[in-house]
């Protein structure tokens, strides 16, 4: 077995990391250069990943290869390769799907796979994908492949233990497809779940992360309701929740899963509650700028604790603290941030502000995930605070 996993970032790296630690040969492809070398050299370029530092040093370079040259994907005459291709799909202002990264993947792939070979797609794509857009790249190879998709279900800050934990779906083009992909994936996950076909694989990955929009929508709602009548969302949720009842927490929505899933099904369908959903969510900016103008009133001096779309993940596709910052600047704010996982000159080149020096001279303050390193010096100031996750009482217990 000889597996090519053809993108090395958040999703790809844990992966390629898990399948060499399960004895078979990784060659990992990336375009960045810097990365490859890294990880050749046992580097950890994700050290926010619990387990992966160990992995690397373990196998980087050595059974698990990196290479930004696809020449080197083919084994030797009759070896099978199976190509994992897991690289972003991101949207566009218009909130549409723009395949070119995935394309410019799979004409890579094309142009070094064999006949007999395996080619698995795991990044969450708009359901039809994979057999309407990239499959025809691969044909122009003329060669006798198997096709299949497999939903990569991680989370950045539990990768690895995902794999062992989480049920692995797999759909193939075809039968024979499908059971390739299943025999490869058992070697290095717990419980594969074969599929009808690639379609309900696709659609099962979307359908989670639109689960996830609408009922953090529905708990940004109730939150609002419960704040107006000076209610407490969070008890209410605590002795709500039972058999029937899963209220989300509230919130904003960031990352490049969630605020990005839904749009597949609103481009395409008749789906108001999923659009609605999707309003709410990005409309919760608003509801916390208006709790910002009343603690900083006509001061100027704003801090954002958590720039990152969620803690401990260096990740700032889709952040709303990206949004936010843009907003307090246009209503004439002196905009600062803090982040554990950026330093200085980080905070400054990536969202164009200068770090917070002194958390007491901030005329108000939001903390926008659940960043808790923090907590003595906000505790300080608590009425300053606008909690976006309740961070704050849920340290204090
Ligand atoms: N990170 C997560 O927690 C997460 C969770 C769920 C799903 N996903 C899925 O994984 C996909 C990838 O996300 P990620 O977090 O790994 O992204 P990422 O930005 O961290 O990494 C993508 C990597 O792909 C590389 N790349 C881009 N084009 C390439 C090409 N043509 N050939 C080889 N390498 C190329 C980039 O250099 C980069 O290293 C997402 O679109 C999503 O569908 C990620």
């Amino acid at each position: 077995m000889r597996v090519c996993v053809v993108g090395l970032g958040k999703a790809g790296l844990p992966l390629a990391a898990v399948i060499a630690d399960s004895g078979i040969e990784v060659i990992g492809v990336d375009i960045s250069q810097n990365r490859v070398d890294e990880i050749n050299n046992g580097i950890n370029p994700l050290p926010e990943e619990p387990g992966l530092s160990e992995l690397i040093k373990k196998h980087g370079g050595k059974g698990l290869k990196a290479t930004s040259d696809y020449s080197t994907c083919p084994g030797k005459p009759g070896e099978i390769t199976t190509f994992i291709i897991i690289v972003p799909l991101f949207i566009d202002y218009n909130k549409k799907p723009d395949f070119s990264i995935l394309k410019k993947a799979f004409e890579s792939v094309s142009k070094v796979i064999n006949d007999g070979d395996i080619v698995v797609l795991e990044t969450t794509v708009p359901p039809g994908t994979t057999e309407k857009i990239l499959k025809p790249v691969l044909d122009n190879s003329n060669k006798k492949y198997h096709l299949a998709y497999s939903p990569e279900r991680i989370m950045t800050g539990y990768s690895i233990s995902r794999y062992k934990e989480f049920p692995k779906v797999i759909g193939g083009f075809d039968k024979k497809s499908g059971e390739k992909a299943k025999e490869l994936y058992s070697m290095f996950c717990k419980n594969v779940q074969l599929v009808s076909n690639i379609r309900t694989a696709e659609m099962i990955k979307v359908c989670e992360g639109v689960y996830r929009d609408v009922n953090i929508a529905l708990a940004n709602e109730l939150f609002k309701v419960c704040e107006s009548k000076g209610l407490d969302y969070y008890e209410i949720r605590h002795y709500a929740n039972h058999e029937y009842c899963n209220l989300h927490l509230p919130g904003n929505v960031g990352g490049h899963c969630i605020p990005v899933y839904p749009w597949f099904m609103i481009n395409e369908f008749n789906v108001p509650l999923i659009k609605l959903a999707r309003e709410i969510n990005d409309s919760m900016i608003d509801y916390y700028i208006a709790k910002i103008i009343k603690i900083a009133g006509n001061k100027k001096n704003v801090g954002i604790i958590g720039l990152s779309y969620r803690e401990g993940v260096k990740e700032k596709a889709y952040s709303m603290s990206i949004t936010l910052i843009k907003k307090l600047k246009e209503k004439g704010f002196n905009v600062f941030g803090l982040d554990p996982m950026y330093n200085r000159t980080e905070v400054y080149n990536e969202f164009g502000i200068d770090i917070i020096k002194d958390i007491a001279n901030m005329d108000a303050i939001i903390l926008m995930n659940n960043e808790s390193a923090f907590r003595d010096d906000l505790l300080k100031i608590k009425d300053k605070v606008v909690d976006v996750k309740n961070t704050l009482r849920k340290l204090l217990g």
